[in-house]
C-alpha cells in the first residue's frame, strides 16, 4: 500500500476557509477537544516529528493549517472546541472558523472527530457529531491516548462511549483507536483514507 512513507507539505495557516486555496484534492479534517491530540496525531501519520505544532497547554492550534499529502489528498489540522479558559470572543471565533470551514470547504471528504479514549463521552462532543450529522457531514470516530490507561480499561472504556453514543444514532460510523505516543493505529486510518480517494476518484 505504500503507507509506510507519506510526503507531506506544509501548505499554510488561515483564518478562515475564504482564504484557503482551492486544491481539488480531497480534504481529511481533524477535529476535537482542545488537547485530545489532533496535531500529534497529524505528525505521527505523517512520520514527522512536529509539522503540526503541538503543545502539552490546550488551545495550541489557532488557525486552519492545511498539508498535502503525496500530492494527492489534504489533510487539515483545526483548532480544538471546548476550551474553557480562552476568553469567549476567542472561543466564539475559533468556533466560527471550524463551522464554517465543515460547511463550506467544497473537497471536503470527511471529518475524523477525535474522542479522548479515557474519558466518558463529554457533552461538548455529543453535541458536535449531532451538528455533523444534522449538516450531513461525512465523519468517522478516532479514540485518542489509549496508551495511557491498561488496555482492559481503555477497551472498556470505548464500548461505553459506543454505547452513549447509540441513544444519538441508529448506525455509528466508522471507529478507530490510536496511540500517537506508542505509534499504533496508524495504518488503518490511512487505509480508510486510501479507499475514500480511490471511490471519489
Ligand atoms: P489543540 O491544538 O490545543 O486543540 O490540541 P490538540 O488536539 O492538537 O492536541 P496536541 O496534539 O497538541 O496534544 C496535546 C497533548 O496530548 C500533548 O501533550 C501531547 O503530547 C499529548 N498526546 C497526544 N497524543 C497522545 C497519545 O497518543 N498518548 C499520550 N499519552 N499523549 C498524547
Ligand atoms: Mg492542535
Amino acid at each position: 500500500m505504500g503507507n509506510e512513507y507519506v510526503n507531506i507539505k506544509f501548505i499554510g495557516s488561515y483564518p478562515s476557509v475564504k482564504k484557503m486555496p482551492a486544491t481539488g484534492l480531497p480534504e481529511y479534517a481533524f477535529i476535537g477537544r482542545s488537547n485530545v491530540g489532533k496535531s500529534t496525531l497529524i505528525n505521527y501519520l505523517s512520520n514527522r516529528k512536529s509539522i503540526a505544532k503541538t503543545s502539552k497547554k490546550p488551545g495550541k492550534t489557532q488557525m486552519i493549517n492545511l498539508f498535502e499529502v503525496d500530492n494527492a489528498w489534504g489533510m487539515v489540522d483545526l483548532p480544538g472546541y471546548g476550551y474553557a479558559a480562552t476568553s469567549k470572543t476567542t472561543r466564539r471565533s475559533w468556533m466560527k472558523m471550524i463551522y464554517e470551514y465543515l460547511e463550506k470547504r467544497e473537497n471536503l471528504a470527511n471529518c475524523f472527530v477525535l474522542l479522548d479514549s479515557r474519558l466518558p463521552l463529554q457533552e461538548v462532543d455529543r453535541n458536535f457529531l449531532l451538528w455533523l450529522g444534522q449538516k450531513q457531514i461525512p465523519f468517522s470516530i478516532i479514540f485518542t491516548k489509549t496508551d495511557v490507561l491498561s488496555k482492559n480499561k481503555t477497551n472498556a472504556n470505548i464500548a461505553k462511549i459506543k454505547r452513549e453514543l447509540e441513544k444519538d444514532w441508529e448506525f455509528l460510523p466508522e471507529t478507530f483507536a490510536v496511540s500517537s505516543l506508542k505509534k499504533t493505529g496508524r495504518e488503518a486510518i490511512l487505509q480508510y483514507i486510501e479507499s475514500i480517494n480511490k471511490m471519489i476518484k
